[in-house]
């Protein structure tokens, strides 16, 4: 178990250009909150810190895609992040944002130590400029090929299909997504940190220094990057949406939006301190303290090369501890997206389950994608609340409540001498929390959430196995002891569920009447050291349910939701035909449309795609073979009107002149349907003008 300390715990900031969904809350901050709720139950100092990430290029491009201003965009979501988070109990210390004066003066001040310190090179070169948008390109607003591995859309600062980190320039056949222009090359002068100076030092602190006990996935990426080369990182933009560099000659410049960010996690701890009246310092400058970052995959060059080089360079702060990196989280099978809407949205979930948030915060920790990307999928949500949640917990939960205010008006009994079973019982309880602890000290949260739920299994299996319900008409004292033991295993998990289920952890510690005024011991490590956690002739609460079952048309809806997207994508994406040639008013007047009705329909034997079909046009009677077999069945078109080009020139298909062409035209899906006139008062032979 960790020895008391103080942690400094920042999770990634988000970008304040959309909501914030489920990967955000797997991938970082319900790990992050697991440990950080963990290490001050054991006793930890802790800053855990948080804010808004407000200068990213997306967020400009937003704002002018919704014709609003930048300030609007971040506004609104800096908003709806901040209130989700505080919805799913995430605790943070501190929520800050890189829009805040004391980021400003922070980020500034740090950019002009290391221009003051000579740490940077300057540097005039060329780069590229969308000459329509008037505008230098980088990062996000130039895509073209990636130099390493072909990928077709990578951006200016990443490609995203094999990670590499990329200057603008690299990219071959560089395209603006301003104006969608080539661009040119112009000169402009900017400063860069020199990686490439910072190698050895890297090489030595992370790998060397961190070999044995950072996440495999994580050292795997850093040794690449360090492998492949380092190269000089210019850390100023030529953009108006940013923090200005705040040196002489560079008008018009901001910090890369990478160089002011991770800078946020000291501005919100100052912003912290200040507000709880103490010292910022220590918790970025004394070798004691323990620096932790929870991000995710696509963070990890930042944070483990770039940030800490600029620490380094700055000289008095300490370096991570740690970055436990999670991987990918997809839903029902694709990637989670943004911009496709691919994404269960936690505002949007809340409306859905307002007293969900621990089951989702649960299903997310059992299926944490910490060493692979991962696939949520509703059906695995349902599961783990219906058959872990509901009748493993909370089960077991209901049965020692119940029966403890039945048969005792909710006074905990005192017991009699402790049977073998018993003592086997409450040893493998105290066993528990540093059980749970080791799991969660090396980053394992879906082991720990197992854990967990093993002990409410020990308290199950225990009550199934002594059945105080029959005992109770026999053998009223080993009545007594067996529902002791069971309280003191029910009490027991109200402390250890608080970092994984901090909703279901009060609930339960209201209902067994603890940890309110302190009189009965919460600690977690007082699991394994203190006899007694409830005390006999304690006086619980009635209970309610801890969870509820969540049905199948639940789930259904969710699911139905997902499709509804997917077709409205399709539909977006699928390419519009361009417009045909020029048609004169001649030659559409040479086209008879008219109104019929589908008198007789049958199939064309031995033809797939084909209907023969009776029209009544108004003019006549005529056979028309039509290609919609797949789509219809004859019975269901009998009777149906439809739009018809009647002079369309005869032929013949597999034996059966055609005199004539029945309208239709195709959903996104590929459905073929009818152009309908639906007026009731339409008859055939009407023209269709
Ligand atoms: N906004 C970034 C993202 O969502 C994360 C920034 S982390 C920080 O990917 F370190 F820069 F703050
Ligand atoms: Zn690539």
């Amino acid at each position: 178990m960790s020895t008391t300390g103080r942690y400094t715990i920042t999770a990634a900031l988000p970008y304040t250009n959309g909501p914030i969904h489920i990967g955000h809350l797997a991938g970082v901050y319900v790990p992050a909150d697991i440990y950080s709720r963990y290490l001050r139950m054991t006793g930890n100092d802790v800053a855990f810190i948080c804010g808004s990430d407000e200068h990213g290029a997306a967020i400009p491009m937003r704002a002018k895609k919704e014709g609003v201003s930048p300030q609007v965009i971040i506004d609104k979501y800096h908003q709806i992040i901040k209130q989700s988070f505080h919805d799913f109990g995430i605790s943070f210390d501190n929520y800050s944002r890189t829009s805040a004066a004391v980021h400003h003066e922070t980020a500034s001040d740090f950019f002009k130590k290391l221009y003051n310190d000579g740490k940077f090179i300057e540097e005039t070169s060329e780069q590229l400029y969308d000459p329509e948008a008037e505008q230098f390109l980088a990062d996000r607003f130039v895509i073209g090929t990636c130099p390493k591995c072909g990928h077709e859309e990578a951006y200016g600062d990443q490609c995203e299909k094999c990670g590499s980190s990329l200057n603008a320039t690299d990219l071959i056949n560089p395209k603006s997504t301003i104006s969608g222009s080539e661009p040119i090359l112009k000169q402009t002068k900017h400063w860069f940190l020199p990686l490439d100076q910072y190698e050895d030092f890297l090489k030595e602190w992370v790998l060397v220094g961190h070999k044995k006990d950072w996440k495999t996935n994580v050292y795997g990426q850093i040794k690449s990057w360090i492998d492949d080369g380092l190269r000089p990182r210019a850390v100023t933009r030529d953009l108006d949406w940013g923090i200005p560099v705040p040196v002489a000659g560079a008008e018009g410049k901001v910090l890369y939006v990478w160089f002011d960010a991770p800078i946020g996690y000291i501005s919100s701890t100052k912003e912290w301190a200040e507000r709880e009246g103490k010292d910022w310092e220590p918790y970025w400058k004394d070798k004691n303290t323990k620096l932790v970052h929870f991000i995710g995959k696509d963070n990890i060059v930042f944070h483990c090369i770039i940030f800490p080089s600029m620490l380094k360079a700055e000289g008095s702060y300490i370096l991570p501890e740690n970055v436990p990196a999670n991987e990918f989280l997809n839903l029902e099978g694709n990637k989670l997206s943004t911009s496709k809407n691919w994404a269960v949205w936690l505002h949007e979930y809340l409306e859905e389950f307002p007293d969900k948030q621990d089951v989702l915060r649960y299903a997310l920790t059992a299926n944490a994608p910490e060493t692979k990307d991962n696939d949520f999928t509703w059906k695995d949500f349902q599961a783990r609340n219906n058959n872990e949640l509901v009748a493993i917990f909370g089960n077991f939960i209901n049965r020692v409540i119940v029966l403890t205010n039945k048969y005792y008006n909710g006074i905990v009994p005192s017991p009699s001498t402790f049977s073998e079973i018993d003592q086997k019982v409450l040893a493998e309880l105290k066993a528990y929390p540093a059980v749970i602890a080791s799991s969660i000290d090396r980053y394992r949260f879906r082991e720990a959430s197992q854990e967990l739920l093993n002990v409410a299994r020990l308290g199950n299996k225990y009550l199934a196995d002594e059945e105080p319900w029959k005992l109770v008409k026999t053998d009223e004292e080993r009545t007594k002891t067996i529902m002791y033991v069971a309280l003191q295993i029910a009490s027991a998990l109200a402390t250890l569920s608080e970092p994984f289920l901090p909703f279901t952890s009060t609930k339960l510690k209201s209902m067994l009447n603890i940890g309110l005024e302190g009189t009965v011991a919460t600690e977690w490590n007082a699991i394994a050291t203190t006899e007694v956690l409830l005390p006999s002739s304690h006086q619980i609460e009635k209970g309610t349910l801890l969870f509820s079952k969540i049905e199948d048309t639940e789930i259904q809806k969710q699911l139905d939701k997902l499709e509804a997207t997917k077709k409205a994508n399709e539909a977006e994406n699928k390419v519009v035909e361009p417009q045909k040639e020029t048609a004169t008013f001649e030659d559409f007047t040479k086209l008879d449309i008219r109104v019929g009705t589908i008198i007789e329909a049958e199939k064309m034997p031995k033809a797939k795609k084909l209907l023969v079909l009776k029209v009544n046009t108004g003019i006549n009677i005529r056979t028309i073979v039509s290609g919609i077999a797949e789509h219809f069945s004859p019975e269901e078109i009998v009777g149906k009107k439809v739009t018809v080009l009647v002079n369309l020139a005869p032929r013949k298909l597999r034996g059966v002149e055609s005199e004539g062409m029945i309208l239709m035209t195709e959903t996104p899906e590929g459905k073929l349907v009818f152009l309908n006139p639906d007026e009731d008062n339409v008859s055939p032979g009407a023209i269709v003008s």
